[in-house]
């Protein structure tokens, strides 16, 4: 095959509402933002004795990985995204050629704008791309539900960390002007228009990182877990407020914070739809107080930058992400200046191929 390249950009992402929902079966909505990693890739040529390797450099971190093509070995950090993507889309079925992938991007690793799946899904679609047939080239061989899974199995299996779908489906589907609601049951992906009438949407950084894979992000979702053998349900969209005096503590508070998150996200969806971002603001301070004290998944440094914003004059603040430090979110009036330690952000489109 004759040597190949392609450069391709997938988005971190803003969830406006919808926290520790997705791997409940529930809801979320998110929306791409426009920063994000670009994986630029090339053919490799086979080595002297015919094998072929995967090479990778991550240029901000001036580090770099070099691997058989056919064995990649688990590892951890940035490298074990490359392998795991390199491992898990030829099991899928695809057959990859060897190749030199470098990376880069602006979105800060861990502040909860999730950095690691917008670097995943950057790497497999580059990765599919030097494969596709010449009259499919620029177009995904997959569908993005399905490539979201397979980025999904990536974080869980090579990196630890038993997150859901939603930073990848964010990523994927992601559209300019548009938030997604996320059914995560039927995993159908429906637009909502973001009109914001001049409101902006502004983060924060708390200056804590996370890891999930160490964090207590997995004991939270090993107690959703739980929660839902006690009450002999498939998943929490199945429990009912008025059984969750069945659970013990902290396993109750975990399955109100998650039923009620689901009516939150409903109602904010209603709230753009009627341009009442006013309503929108409140269901954003609730989700906080529910992520704070239900879910616990709040630090003092992730409060101190709620009460930082709150204070700027947000109409309402959160944690993003999982928690447990990260970003936190605010949502402005259009005469309120934005703080200056904010960053606005915008919904921009999904991952896709910018050139070859
Ligand atoms: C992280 C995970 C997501 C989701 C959120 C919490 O971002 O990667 O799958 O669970 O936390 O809503």
């Amino acid at each position: 095959m004759p040597a190949r390249r392609c450069c391709v950009f997938a988005p971190g992402r803003v969830n406006v509402i919808g926290e520790h929902t997705d791997y409940n079966q529930g809801l979320a909505l998110p929306f791409a933002i426009t920063d994000g990693i670009t994986v630029r890739a090339s053919t490799n040529e086979h080595e002297p004795d015919g094998s072929r390797c995967v090479e990778a450099i991550a240029r901000e971190l001036g580090e770099s990985d070099r691997f058989a093509l056919e064995n990649p070995e688990p590892t951890t950090g940035w490298r074990a995204f490359v392998r795991g993507a390199v491992a898990e889309l030829q099991d899928a079925g695809f057959p990859l050629v060897g190749a030199k992938l470098e990376i880069s991007g602006r979105l800060a690793q861990g502040a909860g704008l999730s950095s690691s799946a917008a670097l995943t899904v950057a790497l497999c679609m580059a990765l599919l791309d030097l494969v596709s047939s010449e009259e499919r080239r620029g177009e995904l061989s997959i569908d993005r539900i399905a490539l979201a899974r397979i980025c999904s199995k990536i974080e869980n299996d090579w990196a630890g960390a038993q997150t859901g779908l939603l930073d990848q489906i964010a990523s994927l589907c992601g559209a300019s002007d548009t938030a997604l609601r996320i059914d995560f049951q039927s995993l159908e992906v429906t637009p909502v228009p973001l009109q914001l009438e001049g409101w902006h949407f502004a983060i924060a950084d708390s200056g804590d990182r996370h890891v999930h894979a160490s964090s207590g992000y997995n004991e939270r979702r090993a107690e959703c877990t739980r929660a839902c053998e006690i009450l002999g349900i498939a998943s929490l969209r199945e429990a009912r407020l008025d059984r969750l005096d069945e659970l013990p503590e902290p396993l109750q508070r975990r399955a109100r914070h998650v039923l009620e998150e689901n009516d939150r996200v409903q109602t904010t969806v209603a709230a753009l739809d009627e341009q009442r971002l006013d309503v929108v603001g409140e269901q954003l301070s609730a989700s906080h107080e529910s992520l704070r004290d239900l879910y616990q998944v709040s630090t003092p440094a992730v409060e101190a930058a709620v009460d930082r914003l709150t204070r700027a004059g947000a109409s309402g603040a959160r944690l993003i992400g999982g928690g447990f430090g990260g970003s936190v979110l605010g949502l402005f009036e259009p005469d309120v200046p934005l703080p200056p330690d904010t960053l606005e952000v915008a919904p921009g489109p999904g991952a896709h191929v910018l050139a070859r």
